[in-house]
């Protein structure tokens, strides 16, 4: 799939550079080239010449090594490259790339490349989420800079949190997406996500509490395939994924209207959490005690059913419309009847009572209610339930 595509991978210096050499492997049997650069701290984990012997050539290590300039610059060797891979990407290289630095090979690569970066960052969760990690994660989004991960999990230092480094074969496939090979590319999904807001005056609104996690994580794993996403979210706690078309929406009627407007598509995935009802009486302004005790009476209507809507269509349907229903109780008999009712492919469906901890948690346990029945997935983290519904999606658009 990645045949004669030449990959310069930065290994930086953290505990997960060993996988670094199961992604140098996963490459060259994809049939990639890999032009391994290993920095001082990386090669204070693996060796070069375990890099070099999976690798099949030469290892760069020094920005001043004259062989190396001498043979090929490190404007050259950063731009042969059709993709620029940073995995790990240490706290230290992405404040460098955040900030132009360029005061080793590798921040020099990073500064003088025209192609693109893929960084797959692997750090402690307090760095991780650390104000300033924060701001240059943010800036590098704004500057283009392709991440894959990091996940969540229980880490080397014995923490557990975001700061993971993803797992090789995520890499290879946001590698894959990068270089525009995943088995997604050329198709467009749409995914809704997060809460809506349905104003009662300027100031109070109805929502509820779905964080946009699922959603953002979905939307994630399409474009990591390949895809074109219009990731259309309403205010969600979870900030969407780089690498996506962001439409930001309030209630549901905007929502619909985003959908709408973001069609065609291939398939559209419905995790919005759309409020069932919006306030047909909502006050221009804000609504005020009258001083004796009369109570404002809301009038609520019925918002429109996107997910029904789109998956009526006569014509321009998308090819696979998927759904998702959270239930409290006997979830699958509940999903597989909203399945006939709405009219869509797929429900997923879980269970959002509070003692499963999901809504709102980094978790999910999900059955897919498909034509063909129910399937029962086990509870694992929403990323992986995100990456295993878009190798779904891609299987059955073909
Ligand atoms: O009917 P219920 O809200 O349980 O259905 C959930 C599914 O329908 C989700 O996929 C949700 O995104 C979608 N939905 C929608 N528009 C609505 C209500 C739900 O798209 N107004």
């Amino acid at each position: 799939m990645l045949q004669g595509r030449r990959i310069l991978l930065i290994i930086g210096g953290g505990i997960a550079a060993y996988k670094a050499l199961l992604l140098i492997r996963l490459l060259r049997a994809e049939g990639a080239e890999v032009v391994p650069v290993l920095t001082k701290g990386g090669g204070e984990f693996v060796t070069p010449l375990s890099v070099g012997a999976l690798a099949g050539g030469k290892v760069y290590r020094d920005l001043f090594d004259l062989t190396d300039e001498a043979e090929m610059s490190h404007i050259e060797l950063s731009r042969a490259a059709d993709l620029v891979v940073v995995a790990p990407a240490t706290a230290d290289l992405l404040a460098k790339m955040a900030a132009g630095l360029a005061d080793n090979l590798a921040s020099t690569l990073l500064l003088a490349t025209d192609k693109r970066v893929l960084v797959a960052p692997a750090m402690n969760v307090r760095m991780w989420e650390h104000p300033a990690t924060r701001r240059n994660v943010e800036q590098l989004q704004a500057d283009g800079i392709l991440f894959a991960g990091p996940g969540e999990g229980e880490m080397a230092c014995g923490e557990f949190g975001p700061g993971r480094m993803a797992e090789p074969e995520e890499i290879l496939g946001a590698i894959g997406a990068a270089l525009g090979e995943g088995p997604l590319s050329g198709r467009h999904v749409i995914v809704t996500s997060g809460p809506t807001h349905e104003p009662i005056d300027p100031v109070r609104y109805i929502a509820n509490r779905s964080s946009g996690a699922q959603g953002a994580a979905i939307a994630a794993a399409l474009r990591d395939l390949g895809a074109r996403v219009s990731f259309i979210t309403g205010p969600a706690d979870v900030a969407p994924p780089g690498g996506v078309d962001v439409v930001a929406v309030e209630t549901a009627r905007e929502m619909e209207k985003a959908v709408q407007a973001a069609l065609p598509a291939d398939a559209a995935v419905f995790a919005a959490a759309v409020a069932d009802w919006r306030v047909e009486n909502a006050s221009d302004s804000k609504i005020k005690k009258d001083g004796k005790g009369a109570l404002p009476r809301l009038e609520l209507a019925e918002n429109p059913d996107i997910l029904a809507a789109i998956a009526g269509m006569k014509k321009g349907r998308p090819r696979l419309v998927v759904g998702f229903a959270a239930e409290t109780d006997d979830v699958v008999a509940n999903a597989a009847a909203k399945r006939a009712r709405k009219g869509c492919d797929w429900i997923v469906a879980n269970d959002v009572s509070p003692k499963t901890g999901i809504m709102g948690g980094a978790e999910n346990a999900v059955v897919l209610i498909t034509g063909d029945g129910a399937e029962e997935w086990p509870r694992m983290g929403k990323d992986a339930v995100a990456r295993r519904l878009a190798a779904r999606i891609a299987e059955a658009l073909g």
